[in-house]
Order: structure tokens, then C-alpha cells, then sequence
């Protein structure tokens, strides 16, 4: 169904992620957590879950949650884990496995992940080691978890040595994006997801970055209109994650598309540091913008649509040129190049970049001299 047809309706509320033994469903809607255990349920092998959570989220929602899994006959413990990024390290999958082994956690009790993204993948990895591996449930509670990192099973964590270096590929058995819990949710996070969602228009449906562009506003507005509009935006970037997951679960070929923005992203990332300073949808956001700008540089996607995704993001208030100055002083192109060839989707000493025909036509490529990147990152550092 298209994003039009799909406005007139209210019960588009269920993307499949199509994987055979391992298929899911993600609900998508209002109101989900409070019917958390109706919906647990069906994929329960056994009525105890055991919860993992961050400070930030365990003081809103582990109660109401727990409450209703309670009512619902569910016993559940909980780990609490800091919030923000540094979460997903060793330490902590460490002290949230340990956690789960003196609970008495069984290879049939469910891991539940309530959270945003570092959550999700720090949980979901625990999971999939845990007693060499047992059944999650994903209740992603950012805009960017929900459209993103909670459908598709990667899990990890970061070391040393860069971001998500450490992990698996482990898919939940179930994903609740409850709608009503964005709602408390720091509005520059809220956008920050949102270039999550962009993403999807941007990479393989036009038609959607239309949608976008005019009711963007509208979902990220926070009032009733905004649920229903913004639930439309989160079901349409799930159907596309899933199809893409379904199509390359592994990430050999197209599932690469999903890193649109990424690879110059993750540099601006490296060089600001993981404290907040850079959210990752904000790095994607400029990425994404320099994805374009290096496609029309290339003489391969029309330079007007690389103003009109600008205009876009920055209308909405997402950061759209890269910052100048990190905690290493002055940023430059030899910086961040360097830091692009250590990514870890190097291949044969060759990087591989998400480019674009035109706004929807994104496409791979590791034949991009490194003489463009370089003037790319320049013009974008003195924009
Ligand atoms: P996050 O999990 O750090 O959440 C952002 C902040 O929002 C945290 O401080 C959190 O406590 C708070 N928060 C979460 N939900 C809230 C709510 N409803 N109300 C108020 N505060 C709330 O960050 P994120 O942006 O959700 O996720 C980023 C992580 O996701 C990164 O580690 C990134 O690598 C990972 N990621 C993974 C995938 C994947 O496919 N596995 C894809 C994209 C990103
Ligand atoms: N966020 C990229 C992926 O899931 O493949």
C-alpha cells in the first residue's frame, strides 16, 4: 500500500519482517506497552521475562511495564544499566549477563530490550549469547530504534577499536513501537531519529521523501494529528528496513543501501567523540547530504536535489554541515579520511559508498577515487 492510500486508514499497524523460521512482527501504534502482555503472548515459551533497561527509561516505563506483564501472568526481573552510548561496552554486557544468571534466567525465559538503540543492541546481544542464545523482544522507545535498530537483528557492542565491532546477527521474536512513549522523548533526539526515517525516502522511495517533505512537520508536531502521521512515517520505514532485511539478512549486497550517509557520518562521529556532542541521526543527517553532494559532483544525481535535501533537514532542524571544531581541535578532510579507512565496511582495501542517481535511486559503489572524497569533505568543512 502507498503512504497515500495508507493515510485514510488507521489499522496499517503490523510490518512482517519476512525470514521464514525467524519471522516477526513489529507493531507500530498507540498505547502498545499498556497491552505489552496480550501481545508477548503468542511468542512466550515460558511466562518470565527478564527486562534490561537504561536509567532514563526505567524511571517512565519499567513500572507500567512490569505491571501489565504482571497482570498478564508474566514474572519478570530487570537489570538498570546507565544511559547513552558508553553503555554498549563490554562492562555492561558483562554486568547485564551476569544479572540474567542470577536471576535463574532458562534458555526459554525472553529477553526484553526497553529502550532506545544502545539498548537494543547491547540486550539483543546478551540474548544471543546467553545460554548460546535465546529468544528477545525489542520495545524500542526512540523514533530512531523504532524505524531502525530494532528490526533487522544486528546486536553489539563497541570497543577500542570503533563502534559495533563486537556482535551478532540475532532477530527478535517480536518488536512493539509504541507510539506514546516518544512523547517524552528530548526533542533533538526525536530529530535525530527522524534522519533515520528521511533515510528510507532518500535511498529507495521518492514518493516518500514527497510525503516527507510536506507532513514531516506534522508527525514530529506532538500533538494527536502528529501520532497518527508519525505512525504512518514509522510503518513505511519498517516496511523498507524489513524488505531490505528480508531480501539480505546478512548484509552481502543490499542491505549495505541502509549506511546511506553513514560512511561519512561514522567520521564525523570518530571525531567528536560518542558524549553527546554528535547524535548518530545528526551525523547521518550531514552524511546523507554529502552522499548527494559527492553523487552530483560525480555528474551522477542533479546538484538541484542535493539543495532540496538540505533545505529539507535544515527546515526541520537537523544539522546539515559538519561541525569545524572537536575535542582534537580544528577537523580536516585528512582527519576524516582517515578515520573512513578504518571503517569496518572497507573491502579489499576499497571503501564502499552508498551513492545516489536522484533522490530514491541509491545504489553501491567501492569505485569512488579518493581525490573526490577529499574535495567533498573540504567543500562541506568550509560550506
Ligand atoms: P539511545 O539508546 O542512547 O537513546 C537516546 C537517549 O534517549 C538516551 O539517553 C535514552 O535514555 C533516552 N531515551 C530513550 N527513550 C526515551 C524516551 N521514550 N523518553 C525519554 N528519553 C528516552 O540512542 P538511540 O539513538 O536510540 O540509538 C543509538 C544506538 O543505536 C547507537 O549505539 C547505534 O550504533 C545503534 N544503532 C543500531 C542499529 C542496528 O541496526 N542495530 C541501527 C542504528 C543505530
Ligand atoms: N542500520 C543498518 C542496518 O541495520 O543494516
Amino acid at each position: 500500500m502507498n503512504i497515500a492510500a495508507r493515510a485514510m486508514t488507521t489499522s496499517a499497524q503490523i510490518v512482517k519482517v519476512a525470514l521464514g523460521s525467524r519471522a516477526y512482527d513489529i507493531h507500530v501504534g498507540r498505547g502498545l506497552l499498556a497491552r505489552a502482555g496480550d501481545l508477548f503472548a503468542p511468542v512466550l515459551k515460558q511466562r518470565r521475562g527478564f527486562i534490561v533497561t537504561d536509567a532514563t527509561v526505567a524511571a517512565l516505563y519499567l513500572e507500567p511495564l512490569t505491571a501489565n506483564l504482571k497482570a498478564s501472568g508474566i514474572r519478570t526481573d530487570h537489570v538498570i544499566v546507565p544511559a547513552g552510548e558508553a553503555t554498549k561496552s563490554f562492562a555492561h554486557l558483562e554486568k547485564a549477563l551476569d544479572a540474567m544468571l542470577a536471576a535463574k534466567c532458562e534458555r526459554h525465559t525472553m529477553i526484553v530490550a526497553l529502550g532506545g538503540g544502545v539498548i537494543g543492541d547491547l540486550a539483543g546481544f546478551a540474548a544471543s549469547i546467553l545460554l548460546r542464545g535465546v529468544d528477545f523482544i525489542q520495545i524500542p522507545t526512540t523514533l530512531l530504534s523504532q524505524v531502525d535498530s530494532s528490526v533487522g537483528g544486528k546486536t553489539g557492542i563497541n570497543t577500542i577499536a570503533g563502534k559495533n565491532l563486537v556482535g551478532s546477527f540475532h532477530q527478535p521474536r517480536l518488536v512493539l513501537a509504541d507510539t506514546d512513549v516518544l512523547a517524552t522523548l528530548p526533542r533533538r533526539e526525536l530529530l535525530a531519529g527522524y534522519a533515520e526515517v528521511a533515510k528510507y525516502g532518500l535511498l529507495g522511495d521518492a514518493a516518500f521523501w514527497s510525503w516527507l517533505e510536506k507532513n514531516a512537520n506534522i508527525a514530529l508536531g506532538g500533538d494527536d494529528q502528529a501520532h497518527d502521521t508519525l505512525r504512518q512515517a514509522i510503518v513505511t520505514s519498517c516496511e523498507a528496513k524489513a524488505r531490505i532485511v528480508a531480501a539480505d539478512e546478512k548484509e552481502s549486497s543490499e542491505r549495505a543501501l541502509l549506511n546511506l550517509g553513514h560512511t561519512f557520518g561514522h567520521a564525523f562521529e570518530a571525531e567528536m567523540g560518542y558524549g553527546g556532542e554528535l547524535l548518530h541521526g545528526e551525523a547521518v543527517a550531514m552524511g546523507m547530504v554529502m552522499a548527494f553532494d559527492i553523487s552530483a559532483r560525480l555528474g551522477l544525481c542533479p546538484p538541484t536535489d542535493v539543495d532540496r535535501i538540505r533545505a529539507h533537514l535544515k527546515a526541520i532542524g537537523l544539522p546539515v554541515d559538519p561541525p569545524r571544531q572537536g575535542p582534537h581541535g580544528t577537523i580536516t578532510a585528512a582527519r576524516l579520511m582517515e578515520h573512513m579507512t578504518q571503517d569496518k565496511k572497507m573491502k579489499d582495501g576499497a571503501l564502499t559508498f552508498v551513492l545516489a542517481r536522484g533522490i530514491g535511486s541509491a545504489f553501491l559503489t567501492n569505485e569512488v577515487p579518493a581525490a573526490k572524497v577529499q574535495e567533498t569533505l573540504t567543500a562541506a568543512l568550509s560550506a
